[in-house]
This record gives C-alpha cells, sequence and structure tokens, in this order.
C-alpha cells in the first residue's frame, strides 16, 4: 500500500495509514452502496456547558494528570532550546538537554519558587539561571550552583534540589506532558494504532511552523464539537473550504478514547475507481485523530494542524492552533507560501467561522432559549465524545453541577 508524492521534484513514498484507511474504505463502500448513515440522535443539558462546579470536576477528573500535547520535538532543535507552556494552569518549562532528550520540569525555583524562564517562544540557554537569588539549574534539571553556599545553605544537598520533572511522553514528534509529577505517561495505550498512521503520515519528520494562542468565550467542549461536526462543513464553509467538500460525506470511529474522522473532499469518487494501493487520503478526503481529552489534528493537503485546547473556565478557552509542515521553508517566498495557507485556516476558517460560532453558542446558552442541545446522524461523533466523558466521570445531571 503505498502512495508516491512529489515534493521539490523528490519522489517519496508513503505508506497509507492503517486506521484512518479502514474508515476511509468504509465511507467509499457508503458512497458506493448509497448508504446513508444509520439514523442517531441525541440531547444534552445546555448546563453541562456553563455549570462552573461541573467544570471543575472535568478539569480535576479528566485534565489535571492527563497527558497533554504541549508541542513537537521540532521546536526544540538544539541542546539548551526550551520554551515555557502555562495554558494548563500549570507553569511548565520544556527542554532539549546536552544529551538531545527532552524534558519537562515545573518552572519554579526550588529555593524560594520564582519563575525561571520567560521564554517568548522558542529560546537558547546553556543554563537556567533563578534571577531572585542566581541559583543555577542545568538543562538536565540538577541543581548546580548555589552562590555563597557554604555560609547560606551549608548543610544543602543539590542532588535533591533539582527542579521538579514532570512526565514526558513524544509519539512522531508530538510531545505530550502531564502537569502531575506522580503520574505516569503511557502512549502505547492511550494512543494505539493511531501511532501507526502517525507514522504513516510522516508527523516526526514533520517541522513546527507557526502558532496562535487565543482565548476564546466558549465550553470547551463546543470547540472540540466543532470539529467532530461533519454537519456543518459544507454550510457554515460555505464561503471558505465548504465547496472543496461533499455534503454528508463524512465518517468517523472510536478507537480506544480518541476519533477518527473522515471527510470526503469533492475529489472522493475519483477514488472509486482506483486501486487501494492507489489511494491518497489527503487529496480524496480531510482526516482528523481527536486525542481525548483536547487535541485535535487535522492533516490537511500540504501540512498538518493541531489545535489544544485549555479550558480555564465554564464559559472560556485558551485555543493553540499550530502548523506542522514536511519541511523547513527553503527560502523567504517558501515562508511566505506557508504563512499564507496557515493563515487561510487559522483567520479565515478557524477564528471567523468554527470558533465564532462556538461563541455564539455559549452566548446561546445564557439566554434560556434552550433547556436542551440536539445532535443528529451527521453529529453522532460528537456523542461518542460526550460517551467517553460519562465513561470516566458518570453521566452529566444538572444535579450534579
Ligand atoms: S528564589 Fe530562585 S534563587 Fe532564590
Ligand atoms: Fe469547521
Amino acid at each position: 500500500m503505498a502512495t508516491i508524492h512529489r515534493h521539490a521534484g523528490v519522489m517519496t513514498m508513503n505508506a497509507l495509514p492503517p486506521a484512518q484507511t479502514e474508515v476511509f474504505s468504509a465511507l467509499l463502500d457508503d458512497l458506493r452502496l448509497e448508504r446513508k448513515p444509520d439514523v442517531r440522535t441525541g440531547e444534552i443539558d445546555t448546563s453541562y456547558y456553563t455549570d462552573e462546579n461541573w467544570f471543575k470536576q472535568e478539569h480535576q477528573q479528566l485534565f489535571a494528570a492527563a497527558p497533554l500535547v504541549i508541542g513537537h520535538s521540532s521546536m526544540l532543535q538544539k541542546p539548551g532550546d526550551h520554551f515555557v507552556h502555562d495554558h494548563s494552569g500549570k507553569p511548565i518549562l520544556v527542554v532539549r538537554g546536552k544529551d538531545d532528550q527532552i524534558r519537562a520540569f515545573l518552572n519554579v525555583c526550588r529555593h524560594r519558587g520564582v519563575r525561571l524562564s520567560n521564554a517568548d517562544g522558542v529560546a537558547n540557554t546553556p543554563s537556567f539561571v533563578c534571577p531572585y537569588h542566581n541559583w543555577i539549574y542545568a538543562l538536565d534539571g540538577t541543581l548546580s550552583k548555589v552562590p555563597l553556599q557554604s555560609e547560606c545553605f551549608p548543610d544543602l544537598d543539590k542532588s535533591c534540589h533539582g527542579l521538579k520533572e514532570l512526565p514526558l511522553g513524544e509519539c512522531e514528534g508530538l510531545l505530550f506532558v502531564s502537569g502531575d509529577p506522580d503520574a505516569s505517561i503511557n502512549l502505547q495505550q492511550q494512543l494505539g494504532p493511531i501511532q501507526d498512521d502517525f507514522k504513516a503520515f510522516r508527523l516526526g519528520d514533520h517541522v513546527f511552523f507557526r502558532e496562535s494562542v487565543t482565548t476564546k468565550k466558549a465550553n470547551w467542549k463546543l470547540i472540540i464539537e466543532a470539529f467532530l461536526d461533519g454537519y456543518h462543513v459544507v454550510r457554515l464553509h460555505r464561503k471558505t473550504v465548504g465547496p472543496m467538500f461533499l455534503d454528508g460525506v463524512a465518517k468517523s470511529q472510536r478507537s480506544g478514547d480518541n476519533i477518527m474522522s473522515v471527510v470526503a473532499r469533492q475529489e472522493f469518487e475519483r477514488a472509486l475507481e482506483l486501486d487501494r494501493n492507489e489511494w491518497d487520503l489527503r487529496r480524496h478526503a480531510s482526516c482528523a485523530f481527536f486525542l481525548f481529552p483536547n487535541t485535535t489534528i487535522i492533516v490537511h493537503p500540504d501540512y498538518i494542524s493541531y489545535l489544544t485546547l485549555f479550558p480555564t473556565a465554564a464559559n472560556e478557552t485558551i485555543c493553540v492552533h499550530g502548523c506542522l509542515i514536511a519541511e523547513a521553508p527553503r527560502d523567504e517566498k517558501a515562508a511566505a507560501h506557508w504563512e499564507r495557507a496557515y493563515n487561510i485556516i487559522e483567520e479565515g476558517v478557524f477564528q471567523a467561522e468554527d470558533l465564532f460560532v462556538c461563541e455564539q453558542a455559549q452566548i446561546g446558552m445564557n439566554s434560556g432559549a434552550n433547556d436542551k442541545l440536539l445532535f443528529g446522524s451527521y453529529e453522532s461523533s460528537i456523542l461518542d465524545f460526550h460517551h467517553i466523558i460519562a465513561e470516566k466521570m458518570g453521566p452529566y445531571t444538572p444535579a450534579s453541577g
């Protein structure tokens, strides 16, 4: 199973992503047999999206210890490269060490708790020097120097005062960090067969290009829903990317706690006449991976987006949208091309359309117009998402708030 791509005159051969290919194949069968999805509808209380007490429980049970995507290893090219990440509520410092290993720490000095790095984007340093009293930490987090130690702290054991390390896992370049130092990360279990798809999409060979961070007045679940919704694509996006897709030709499938989706592009029907080894999932469809609880990876024809959500309140969410490209831009013209491609999706589609309607829906929640939201057959993967939450937290009832 292989697809041949030309990149700058070079032929590269990609294996088909096994898990998404099954979804793609099933969708193609639906089209061939003119099969419509089974009717599946659902209702959800609006207070599920506004209840602060329920939100606190979600944060505690779904986010506090969960391994969350905080970036891509290509952001840290050389030893000493580091960035800070505060969106989860924990001050996280991520750094590539002299041994080339990427580690995550709490960005907090072990003396009297001052923040160590305030890097804006990716910065480089030989060590971390606390601004207050200049305790120095090596890139692997060990405490290497305490000024005037013999007078001030004659009994201090430096080996016990290294930076507090956080669990970190990497899958094809995606960096997952838990904010709980005692948590453990098992990406094999968490991602299952999706790991092979990431390999087939060469996620690990991609490089970080750009990221934007915005805060939206919308419940985090509304935003996840927008990226699982097969019903809106040709409607909400009719002036932008909508015409590239077929209406109502989409399929999703749960994989553990994650959800894979395929939305057919206009070119999809051509795949009916092709052998399986000629299918090109990036041209014939748009594939997305929802990684529970807060990340959506979207495979566009020529780059990959990640959208990670960090809720701060029932009605407020920090949204990080990053762009990964197959190779670093070789010149300014190439960089300008990717900048344009990224902005079309970030500003024209995500901000102006998807995230806009999420904020509009949140306003509607508080109006009292709807006690419940309604979901139909082309929104059924949203119901899967809420089932996953219920499996972990128990069912939501307004009284539980
Ligand atoms: S608080 Fe960091 S050196 Fe004192
Ligand atoms: Fe959308």
